[in-house]
């Protein structure tokens, strides 16, 4: 393959700590999981994260925190607002946890949520909005943090694709009240497989630590306010408070990410220069509508749009660049609403859902990862200028 769309961010350091771990014989989470953790927080500024082993799982795990606050937890048959792009298990957790999912349509060029249409899906029953910021590119995130804290909404921001990024100088990850990552191997950071969940409310860190390992109390401080702890340590020890899962990740994925915690910088910068290289080819072509910055994006990959103004198919630029051997696929999960699964949900659109269906029918993307791309993009460029025309 010429131009894959992913790529390993793995060196001899990472290869190193394979060793060391099986060195010190603890497999299971322990120390490096809570170095990388405290690393991650101090990195994006954030007062707590919690790792676990995978981005979905942080999602779920989040999730479920919202339900078992002490005040206004969220309940079932609550709304929550969605982009019509996203993962599908951005959605799932809402699905299991029985939320009625309001879905809005996304902007054309950023790929994200269309903030201008919140007030739209606004109802007495709107509890939470789901921010994500698609394949890098940070989403409206300052109006949605302003649409929750005046309508007094929950802002979970899905932030799976975007580490790194950053509008205004703020991490993106860190503007909900509770945010989730994904170390998986492409993405930002890898530690093949894991998540990690980012809050500043000690109360959701806790429950989410919690629910991390089976609903147990292990790990949560004695101050801690999601429990009061009792005088028989034989039953403490085992004690249970909250139907949990175990989202556990391992002792190797923490320290991969600790190791990994120390590239991001250079790894991040890697992705911007060949960025600039893709943005200086494609960007001017009314024929390509590629993802628009907003704020500083982290750069997932590169999306093309064929231009729905142009009467070339997808399929024709998709044949070109399989004999070129580069390869791409759909835009994360295309709109989420053409999917089969959809008819499990309780969920209604607000306004007309065009350009999500756009994106899923003229949309792909092909990778970017830190490595030197300029001579994938040039031909990536060259195969995509003849093919449609
Ligand atoms: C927006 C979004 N949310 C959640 C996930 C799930 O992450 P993971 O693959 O680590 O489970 C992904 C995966 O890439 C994603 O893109």
């Amino acid at each position: 393959m010429f131009y894959p769309l992913s790529s390993n961010s793995w060196d001899k350091e990472e290869a190193e700590v394979f060793q060391q771990v099986l060195k010190k014989g603890r497999f299971t989470m322990g120390e490096n999981v809570k170095k990388f953790e405290s690393a991650f927080s101090l990195k994006f500024g954030v007062p707590y994260a919690l790792m676990v082993s995978s981005g979905s799982m942080a999602n779920l795990v989040a999730l479920s925190a919202l339900f078992y606050k002490k005040e206004h937890p969220l309940e079932r048959g609550d709304e929550v607002i969605v982009p019509s792009i996203s993962w599908a298990t951005t959605y799932y957790p809402l699905q299991q946890f029985g939320l009625k999912l309001k879905f809005l349509d996304v902007e054309l060029d950023t790929l994200n949520i269309d903030a201008t249409r919140l007030e739209d899906a606004l109802t007495s029953k709107t509890r939470m909005v789901v921010a994500v910021s698609i394949l890098g590119n940070p989403c409206a995130l300052n109006t949605l943090r302003s649409f929750c804290n005046q309508h007094k909404l929950y802002l979970f921001e899905d932030n799976c694709e975007s580490m790194g990024a950053t509008l205004d100088s703020k991490a993106c990850g860190t503007f909900g009240d509770i945010g989730t990552f994904s170390t998986f191997f492409s993405h930002h950071i890898s530690t093949m497989e894991g998540g990690v969940i980012a809050t500043e409310d000690e109360e959701i860190y806790h429950l989410a630590k919690s629910l991390r390992a089976h609903g147990w109390t292990r790990d949560i401080p004695l101050d801690s306010s999601i429990y009061k702890k009792e005088n028989d340590d034989f039953y403490e020890s085992y004690r249970f408070i909250l139907p949990g899962y175990n989202a556990r990740p391992l002792e190797l994925s923490g320290a991969l990410g600790i190791e990994q915690l120390k590239k991001v910088d250079s790894l991040l910068d890697i992705r911007r220069q060949n960025a600039r290289i893709f943005v200086s080819l494609f960007g001017e072509d009314e024929r390509f509508i590629i993802q628009k910055e907003n704020g500083i994006s982290s750069w997932f990959s590169f999306t093309i749009l064929l231009n729905p103004n142009l009467s070339v198919e997808r399929s024709q630029a998709i044949r070109a660049l399989r004999q070129a051997e580069i390869e791409f696929r759909i835009i994360t999960g295309g709109c989420f609403l053409r999917h089969d699964v959809i008819r499990y949900f309780d969920y209604e659109t607000v306004g007309d859902i065009v350009n999500a269906n756009i994106i899923h029918d003229r949309g792909f993307f092909v990778g970017n990862y830190p490595k030197d791309l300029r001579l994938q993009i040039e031909k990536f460029w060259k195969v995509l200028d003849s093919a449609v025309r």
